[in-house]
């Protein structure tokens, strides 16, 4: 036995609890408003902080001395007082930028809270249907999400599909398939106002949300969301069919691609963007994005994926040659990466 292993192996093992930890205590600043009430406010005592959150002191002190320890706030010894730096604001106190991390805190939240279940399906092979889980895993998904689809969609993602910039422009019919809280739908209604959008979803308190969050965004005149499932979703012709982070948590992602086949205009186009996966294990170890995918897959998306007939359990690291392969099975005569980021597979599939 190599012993330095053994030690390197423990450290980094204890490096993730710790992080499991501190991801918790972050969740709690998030949603007890610590972070936001420290944003901008300079060095604040536990007094202060409790006062202004309306929190207990004593929990409030323990936690800030937790997040200095950990660097997350710096310390003042002499007045005894704590302070979320501004770039540390960004990440922990503010969704609006890609550097936002709150979300992700949120959704591993929820994923924890699903520990019991997730060991019965282990045992059973049954599924877990996405709304069994606690509802921070809807609002922490769109949280995570957004930052990424604000700065990717309009700007690198449809401008990588043929010619569908042109025609978003000069107004198009657009679904958008297991939509959830409607990020993606809103932000392309808001670039392209000659278009329309649709959004659809399984779960309706997502869909209320999206419906929420268009009213929010005074987009409601051209964007509009329905419950429903993906592979009963014929109706058309759409221009553009989109499918974000979506078909592979799908039971059919066949049958769902298959009815957006069926549903698309002559000349439209179907985007299909997951999580960005090498085609081969051996090529993701190591690899951080495949890292946090795998757990969510584990943990959320073949666990759906397996709850929705005929459970076909494509996973979030599917990776291009098993998408393209699901692609053509539905009937597709032209697939293609138009797009491959760090985080993400841009797909193009036509008639
Ligand atoms: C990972 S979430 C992505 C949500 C959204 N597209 C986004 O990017 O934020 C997957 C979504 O697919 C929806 N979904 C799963 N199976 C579905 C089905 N068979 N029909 C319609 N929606 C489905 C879930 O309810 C969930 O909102």
């Amino acid at each position: 036995m190599d012993l330095s292993k053994v030690e390197s192996f423990n450290l980094q093992i204890a490096q993730e609890s710790l992080g499991a930890g501190l991801t918790l205590l972050n969740h709690l600043g998030d949603r007890l408003g610590l972070f936001r009430a420290m944003a901008g406010s300079g060095y604040l005592t536990s007094e202060e902080l409790a006062g202004r959150t309306g929190l207990a002191e004593r929990y409030v002190r323990e936690w800030l001395s937790t997040q200095a320890v950990a660097g997350h706030v710096d310390y003042d010894p002499d007045g005894g007082s704590f302070a979320l730096p501004a770039e540390h604001a960004v990440v922990l106190a503010d969704d609006s930028t890609v550097a936002a991390c709150a979300g992700e805190a949120e959704a591993m939240a929820a994923m924890w809270l699903s520990a019991d279940r997730m060991e019965r399906a282990f045992r059973t092979g049954e599924g877990i249907g996405w709304h069994e889980h606690d509802p921070r895993l809807f609002s922490g998904v769109s949280r995570f999400f957004g930052p990424l689809y604000q700065m990717s969609l309009v700007e690198q993602w449809l401008p990588a599909l043929d010619g569908v910039v042109d025609r978003l422009r000069a107004g198009a019919r657009v679904l958008d398939v297991g939509c959830g809280h409607g990020t993606s739908a809103i932000l392309m209604a808001q670039a392209f106002p000659a278009s329309r959008f649709e959004g659809v979803d399984y779960h309706a308190p997502s869909i209320e949300a999206a419906r929420q969050a268009a009213a929010k965004a005074g987009v409601e005149d051209r964007v509009s969301f329905h419950t429903g499932d993906a592979a009963d979703e014929a109706a058309g012709p759409w221009d553009l069919i989109c499918f974000f982070d979506a078909l592979h948590d799908m039971g059919d992602p066949v049958g769902a691609a298959r009815q957006a086949l069926a549903g698309l205009a002559g000349n439209g186009a179907v985007l299909v963007v997951e999580p960005a996966a090498a085609d081969r294990l051996e090529d993701r170890i190591g690899n951080p994005v495949s890292m946090s995918y795998y757990a969510s897959s584990t943990l959320l998306c073949v666990p759906h994926s397996l709850s929705q007939a005929p459970a076909h359990g494509l996973g979030a690291q599917a990776g291009a040659v098993e998408l393209r392969a699901v692609l053509t099975e539905a009937g597709f005569g032209t697939v293609r990466v138009a797009l491959a980021t760090e985080f993400n597979l841009v797909i193009e599939a036509r008639r």
